[in-house]
């Protein structure tokens, strides 16, 4: 059971835009699922905004500095290290997913033992962006390529593991 950071990034490495995502790519989406689905999630407070809801089958836990947040059937926490401690000292065999945006993966990057990347192979406008990434720490495990018809494009499915 490990910490996995899972995001699509495009080719100029935005992943968001006016807190949504650029692209509709549902075999992306379908993945998303079949990974995080069981698991945990962590999201930032504008990432949980843009999705709207909890995510069903999966324990949500969304980071705010905003100490009175409420939201019903989501864990609301204040640091990143109180989120790595609670999963650390938890029983339960579940990975923990880093969901995103761009300031929830700085934060818990040097925590993550594998990436996800879908890496969508076009250029697209946008105001979030990946966080610089040592690619030479991480080692290439999986890549399976892939073209969404609606949105014409090329994508990659690309797990990598920390060295
Ligand atoms: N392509 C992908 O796979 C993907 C995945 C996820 C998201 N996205 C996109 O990314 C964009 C949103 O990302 P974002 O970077 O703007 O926002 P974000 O990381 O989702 O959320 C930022 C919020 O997290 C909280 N936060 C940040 N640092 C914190 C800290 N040290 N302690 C406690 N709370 C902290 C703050 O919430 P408060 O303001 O409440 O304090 C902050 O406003 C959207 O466009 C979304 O569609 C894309």
């Amino acid at each position: 059971m490990s910490i996995k950071l899972i995001c699509a990034i495009s080719k100029n490495n935005v992943i968001g835009n006016e807190n949504k995502l650029p692209w509709n790519i549902s075999e992306d989406l379908k993945r998303f699922k079949e990974l995080t689905s069981n698991n945990w999630i962590v999201m930032g407070r504008k990432t949980f905004d843009s999705i709207g809801r909890p995510l069903p089958n999966r324990k949500n836990i969304v980071l705010s500095k905003n100490k009175n947040l409420k939201i019903d059937s989501v864990e609301v926490f204040n640091s990143p290290k109180d989120v790595i401690d609670s999963y650390k000292n938890n029983s339960e065999q579940k990975d923990l997913y880093v969901i995103g945006g761009t300031y929830i993966y700085e934060l818990f990057f040097e925590y993550c033992e594998y990436l996800y990347i879908t890496y969508v192979d076009k250029e697209y406008l946008g105001d979030a962006f990946f966080p610089k990434v040592d690619w030479n720490k991480w080692k290439l495990i999986s890549e399976d390529s892939r073209y969404d018809d609606k949105e014409e494009v090329n994508f990659y499915f690309r797990d990598y593991e920390r060295i």
